[in-house]
This record gives structure tokens, sequence and C-alpha cells, in this order.
């Protein structure tokens, strides 16, 4: 048997474009800013393509760029005045942050209702608590590519290797919410090859590459590969070691081409998302 190979590219494109059809029917343009300290380069890379998905989906979109030597007092006055602007519905703030600024105080700094990333703690609670909110891009990229491969989720075994707050965690409460039977494993569980062979559903975010072996995939399962490593020879590589996953999974994400293109998708949902609670449009 050879997996399925579940395109996210495909289903990123075909979100994109219905989202650009639900901005185009609103009376205004959500608007969108990604704030971006110093000069680390993925970023810059990263804060480019996530600019021109918005910019071609009719956000209105623009990038702050600041110094490297910005302050944390800097950058928390200017989250203020976007938080302030009627006409900025989401606000990304672009991590790595150079040293000087805690992570936890630009997070703690956006409007909830305007945090497209769902960081806020207050976001992170109410996806907890089982409230409606912004929840993180990538988790909700997860479970649209999850929708689209029809994967039946009530009931399934599903295991969550990593428990990052942007990654792990989010995607753990989100299977939950879906009626999974959710485990979530980390660097510090006994037998991680044994929890993952438990799985029907594995979503790997450790950002190891190539750490997740075929024997550690029940035979049929749904192999979800967040990572983006970058390999010895360059290229970019997942968690999962692709070529040995593939006679055995019953289904698999590429990298790249699998839920990295749905991130920035469901960044542009959830500023519309946002747009829409905070201005009241249908
Ligand atoms: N850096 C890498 N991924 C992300 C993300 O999803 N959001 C933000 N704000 N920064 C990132």
């Amino acid at each position: 048997m050879t997996a399925r190979i579940l395109d996210g590219r495909a289903i990123a494109a075909g979100l994109r474009a219905r989202l650009a059809e639900r901005v185009a029917a609103l009376p205004f343009r959500p608007g969108l800013r990604v704030v971006r300290v110093g000069e680390d380069p993925a970023s810059g890379v990263y804060v480019r393509n996530k600019d021109k998905a918005a910019r071609e989906a009719g956000f209105d979109s623009s990038t702050i760029h600041l110094p490297a030597d910005t302050t944390e007092a800097a950058l928390l006055a200017t989250i203020a005045v976007l938080n302030a602007d009627p006409a900025v519905d989401g606000i990304l703030v672009q991590l790595p942050l150079p040293p000087q600024i805690r992570v936890e105080a630009a997070i703690a700094a956006v409007d909830p209702a305007k945090d497209v990333d769902g960081f806020h703690p207050l976001n992170a609670g109410r996806l907890a608590a089982g409230q409606p909110g912004l929840v993180p891009c990538t988790p909700r990229g997860v479970m649209h590519i999850l929708a689209e491969a029809g994967v039946a989720l009530a009931g399934a075994r599903a295991v969550v290797l990593g428990r990052s707050q942007i990654v792990g965690r989010p995607m753990a409460q989100l299977l939950l919410a879906a009626d999974c039977t959710v485990t979530i494993a980390h660097s510090r569980t006994r037998d991680l090859p044994a929890e993952c062979r438990r799985a029907e559903i594995l979503v790997a975010a450790v950002g190891r590459p190539a750490m997740v072996r075929g024997d550690w995939i029940a035979p049929g399962a749904v192999v979800v590969d967040v990572g983006i490593n970058r390999g010895a020879d360059g290229r970019l590589v997942g968690d999962v070691a692709f070529a040995e996953a593939l006679p055995v999974a019953g289904a698999i994400t590429p990298v790249p081409g699998g839920v990295g293109p749905m991130t920035i998708a469901c960044l542009l949902e959830n500023t519309l998302d946002a747009a829409i609670a905070r201005r009241g449009a249908a």
C-alpha cells in the first residue's frame, strides 16, 4: 500500500479562493498588520508571503518593520496604536523577537479581538474551555486538511507529538473538540514509538528532522507532518521520515506542500473572522 498524499497547496488555494470571494462581497476591506522586528532572514520570507497572500485575497495588508534594537516599550507602543486603529482587524507579531523583548509581553499586548495568531492567553484559555475565539493558524490548517481528506474524527485515537503553545497544545484541543481520543506525546514521553504506533491520526510537531520513523506508524494511519526543518543538504524535511512512512501510512502530508501553505490561508481566515466579529458584518 502507498499512502494517499494530502495536497496542502491545493487545499490552501481552494480556501484562499473562497476567502477572496467572501472579502469581495464585504462593504469594507479587512485590515491585517504584520509586525516584524529585526532582520531574521526566515521571518523576512514568511512575512512577505503572508502579506502577498493577504493582498491577493483582497485584504488591506501591510508590514511594519522595526529595527533590531527596538525596545520592548517601543514595540508595545506600536501594538497599542494598531489596537486602537479601527481599520486594523488583525495584528500578527512575527516570531522570533530579538532577545531584549519578552515574547509573552508582546503577545499579551495584542487586543485579543485582533489576535489573528491565536496566541493571547485569553484565546488559548477560550480554546481550552471549549469557547469560541481565535485559534492558532497551523492547527486550524491541520483541521482543514483532515476535513478535506474525509478523515472520521469522532472516537479516533489521535496522537499529537509536541506540546508547544503554537502547535501541539492547540492542536490537541481542536482534536479533542472534534471528539478524538487525544494523547500528547513529547520529549519526556517514555516510549515515543509505542505511543505513536497507537495513533490512527498522528500529528508530528516537534521540529526534529525525520524523527518519526516508518515503524512508529500504524498501518493505514493518517500522518500529518507539521515540521519544517532544513536538512544537511539544505532541502526542507519534515518531522517524519517520508520515504519510510509512505508504504505504511494510509494518508500523509508532504513537506513542503502539506501543512505549510495552510498556515497562511488560515491567517487570512482568522483575519476575516476577526473583522466580521469586530464590525458586525456577515
Ligand atoms: N514564526 C513562525 N511561525 C509563526 C507564526 O505562526 N506566527 C508568528 N507570529 N510568528 C511565527
